[in-house]
C-alpha cells in the first residue's frame, strides 16, 4: 500500500532522514519506534506532503506522491493525526470534526452520517460536541484529533505519538480504537516512543535511530529482542 524508498529529508543543512526504506501492506499495523529526535515525525510529515523530501520515493497504492501537495495526498486516502493533537482549541468539537471533512466532496447528509460514526467510536465527543475543543482533556483531544482525521475517510492513517502525555486509562482507550479501526479496514502507520505498547499491537515495526532504520521485522519478535529491550523498553 505504501512504500518509501531511499527517502532523504533535510531541514536546511540538517540531514534528518538519511535514506529510509519502509513498507506498509494493506491491512497492517506497522509501527515506527525510536527515541526523541530520531526522525519519526519528519518521516510522517514527508509522507503527508507537509515537508518536502530531497531524494527518494514515496509510493501510495502504485502512485508516486513525493512531489504532491498535502491536500491532494489527503484526497488520495492518507490522513495524519499530528503529534500534540493540534485540535482547533477555539472551535467546538463538532466544528473540528466538520473541518476534517473539508476535502471530501459529499452531501451534508453523508457527512453527518460520518460524524455519527465518529461519535459511536468516541461517545465522549458526542457528549461534548458543543464544547470548545480547548476545554477537553488531553485524552479527549487525542480522540478528537483522531476523529477529525477519520472524517477524510482515510485508507491509511498516520498516527504520531497518540499516547504522549496520556494517563494509562486513556492510552488503553486510544489503542483499543486503533485496533478496532484496523479490524474494520484502516491500515495504520503508528509512530511511538512508547515502544512496548506500539509493538504489542503491531504486525511489524521499524526502529529509527538518527534518521536511519537500524532494525525491522515482526513486532512480536522485536518485543523480545534484547537490544530493543535495553534501548526502548526500559529493561
Ligand atoms: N523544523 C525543524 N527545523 C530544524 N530541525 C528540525 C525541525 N524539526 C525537526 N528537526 C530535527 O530533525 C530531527 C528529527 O526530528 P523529528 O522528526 O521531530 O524526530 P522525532 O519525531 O523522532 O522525535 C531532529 O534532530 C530534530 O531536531
Ligand atoms: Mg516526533
Amino acid at each position: 500500500m505504501l512504500k518509501l524508498e531511499n527517502l532523504h529529508v533535510y531541514y536546511g543543512n540538517i540531514h534528518a532522514i538519511k535514506g529510509i526504506d519502509l513498507e506498509v501492506q494493506e491491512g497492517e499495523i506497522v509501527s515506527l519506534i525510536g527515541a526523541n529526535g530520531a526522525g519519526k515525525t519528519t518521516t510522517l510529515q514527508s509522507i503527508s506532503g507537509l515537508i518536502p523530501s530531497k531524494d527518494g520515493s514515496v509510493v501510495f497504492e502504485g502512485e508516486n506522491i513525493e512531489k504532491r501537495k498535502a491536500h491532494l495526498i489527503t484526497k488520495l486516502g492518507i490522513a495524519q493525526v499530528p503529534e500534540g493533537r493540534r485540535v482547533f482549541t477555539g472551535l467546538s468539537v463538532l466544528d473540528n470534526l466538520k473541518l476534517g471533512a473539508f476535502l471530501i466532496n459529499d452531501t451534508k447528509k453523508n457527512i453527518e452520517k460520518d460524524i455519527e460514526d465518529i461519535y459511536e467510536k468516541f461517545p465522549v465527543l458526542k457528549e461534548r460536541k458543543n464544547q470548545l475543543a480547548g476545554t477537553l482533556s488531553g485524552g479527549e483531544q487525542q480522540m478528537l484529533a483522531m476523529g477529525r482525521a477519520l472524517m477524510s475517510r482515510p485508507r491509511l492513517l498516520l498516527l504520531d505519538e497518540p499516547s504522549m502525555g496520556l494517563s494509562p486509562l486513556f492510552v488503553d482507550k486510544i489503542f483499543d480504537v486503533v485496533k478496532e479501526l484496523n479490524k474494520t479496514g484502516t491500515t495504520i502507520l503508528l509512530v511511538e516512543q512508547n515502544a512496548n505498547i506500539a509493538l504489542s499491537i503491531s504486525d511489524r515495526a521499524y526502529v529509527l535511530e538518527t534518521g536511519k532504520i537500524v532494525k525491522s521485522g515482526d513486532a512480536k519478535i522485536l518485543l523480545k529482542d534484547s537490544s530493543i529491550k535495553e534501548a526502548y523498553l526500559g529493561a
